[in-house]
């Protein structure tokens, strides 16, 4: 059988999807399933990791037999796996249950961990060994408050009955068949997320282990991002499962940001801004993280610098699921559209803290410059510019942080079929902004890097060859109009910051 196609999967934050692509990177199926989003306390936020393995299950046959008049399992060359990042779930080596509800990247239950953290032993201490500040974002102290909540946890850990992963790791192991054998694998890009891979070596890091009291059986081992990781044994039989990327990461490589210098910033619930910068680790001095952005085989790692914002897109799903002022999230659009300007208005939704460049779990989401002439068009309004605001910042960082600044802005993610955010983007960016054909990249990314390490693509100068433009929005904002809303925006942060005592 000719294998015609690459399958990626995509367990992002709200949602799990399947796509199959074909050789020039054009989407010919696609399947998903939505999971619940669980929200037990104030700050809390919770996934059920059997419910998305369920999901997962569904999707692919719906994947395959969407595909014209269908497709069979043998003509997929290769399965790879994008994921959200940092979200933690612990299960039972034995009977492959999930010990706790999965707790996802937004949760700050750890913010008190993480504020002793940062006074002592410092930010300084883990920046050096792991490349990020703790923060309630990375894996590691959601170990630890599972470890100190959870009676008996932390002795089965240290027996060895219990694994840990991301999501990439929940699901291949499950893919490569579980209590019968699974493979407890991560790659490079989900585990720069966790606060304890060593950035130099892209080794679990003996100190920090010790420092967070985690025991090293329960750790999975880091893989490169596109290499062979074993067959399938669930919905694919057979088939090779050869790439995993985090999906900020994937949506750098489905976006083809292969150079030192190039970027993209995807717009989902959250955004993630990343530069490539090559094989070499930069440290940020402006509040970024170092991560890696992929590995291939046995070629050197490639570095990045990321701006991650906690909530964009997840601020469109309040006004929709919360507030009920909108029936569907493009619905943002046309009641922002309803009005000429935000009326005074700025929204700063600091639902989970601020990630870059401000990194502070006490702020909280506020609402400022409220007067009776307020509509929902303006609340609408502002919600679409904090998406713009909060990138400006992050692009500031890393002007400043690197010795390039960015000329354009590559954009992709849900988000971005919201040309009146498009606009805005350019506007306080002043840089061009371009959206390419191809509107997956994350799952793009994932089925390239899985693709190249099953020999289906011959190498990145064919992958660059499917990148085609789409869109483009160039900057239409007067200097000093852009000044002045920016130090509104910038006044608005400054009222969130500190709710939290
Ligand atoms: O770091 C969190 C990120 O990976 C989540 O991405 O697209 O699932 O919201 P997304």
């Amino acid at each position: 059988m000719v294998e015609r196609y690459v399958m990626s999967i995509d367990q992002g934050t709200t949602s799990t999807r399947c796509i199959l692509f074909d050789h020039r990177g054009r989407l010919v199926s696609v399947a998903q399933r939505e999971h619940q989003q669980f929200f037990p306390k104030p700050g809390w936020v919770e996934h059920d990791a059997l419910e998305i393995w369920r999901n997962l299950r569904r999707i692919v046959p719906e994947a395959l037999s969407g595909a014209g008049d269908g497709v069979a399992a043998e003509a997929v060359s290769a399965l790879g796996i994008a994921n959200q990042r940092e979200t933690t779930v612990l299960w039972d080596r034995r009977t492959g249950t999930p010990l706790n509800r999965a707790i996802v990247w937004q949760d700050t239950r750890t913010a008190p961990l993480v504020e002793d953290l940062r006074s002592d032993p410092g930010d300084a201490f883990f920046l050096e060994r792991c490349g990020l500040a703790p923060s309630t974002y990375f894996s590691a102290p959601r170990i630890r408050w599972l470890f100190d909540h959870e009676p008996g946890l932390a002795q089965r850990a240290a027996n060895g009955d219990v694994l840990f992963g991301t999501m990439e790791s929940w699901l291949i192991w499950n893919l490569t068949g579980g209590t019968a054998g699974g493979r407890h694998i991560t790659d490079v890009t989900n585990a720069s997320r966790t606060m304890l891979m060593n950035m130099g070596t892209l080794e679990w890091d003996e100190e920090l282990l010790g420092f967070f009291g985690i025991p090293h059986a329960i750790l999975p081992e880091i893989r490169s991002s596109a290499e062979w990781y074993g067959e399938d044994r669930s919905v694919l039989p057979g088939r090779p499962i050869t790439a995993a990327l985090g999906d900020q990461q994937a949506a750098l490589f489905g976006q083809t940001c292969f150079s030192p210098g190039e970027a993209k910033c995807t717009y989902g619930t959250g955004s993630f801004l990343l530069l490539n910068t090559g094989t070499d680790v930069v440290r940020s001095s402006n509040g970024l993280l170092t991560t890696v952005a992929y590995k291939i085989d046995e070629q050197p790692a490639v570095y990045a610098l990321e701006g991650p914002i906690a909530v964009t897109g997840a601020l469109v799903q309040w006004f929709r699921d919360r507030l009920e002022l909108i029936n569907s999230a493009p619905g943002i659009e046309t009641l922002a559209r309803t009005v000429e300007d935000n009326g005074g208005c700025y929204i700063v939704p600091a639902f989970s803290g601020l990630f870059a460049p401000h990194w502070r779990s006490d702020a909280r989401g506020i609402i400022v410059g409220l007067t009776s002439y307020i509509t929902k068009g303006h609340l609408a309004r502002a919600a679409l510019e904090s998406t713009g605001w909060q990138t400006k910042e992050v692009v500031d960082a890393m002007n400043a942080d690197s010795s390039l600044t960015l000329r354009e802005l590559k954009v992709d993610g849900g988000m971005t079929s919201d040309n009146l955010l498009m606009q805005i983007l350019a506007d306080v960016l002043d840089v061009p902004v371009v959206r390419p054909m191809a509107a997956e990249t994350v799952s793009l990314g994932a089925a390239y890097a899985a693709g190249l390490a099953a020999g289906y693509w011959a190498d990145l100068e064919v992958l660059r060859g499917n990148w085609h433009r789409a869109a483009q929005w160039l900057p239409d904002m007067d200097p000093t109009r852009r000044a002045s809303e920016y130090e509104n925006w910038q006044r608005a942060v400054e009222r969130s910051l500190g709710w939290i005592r």
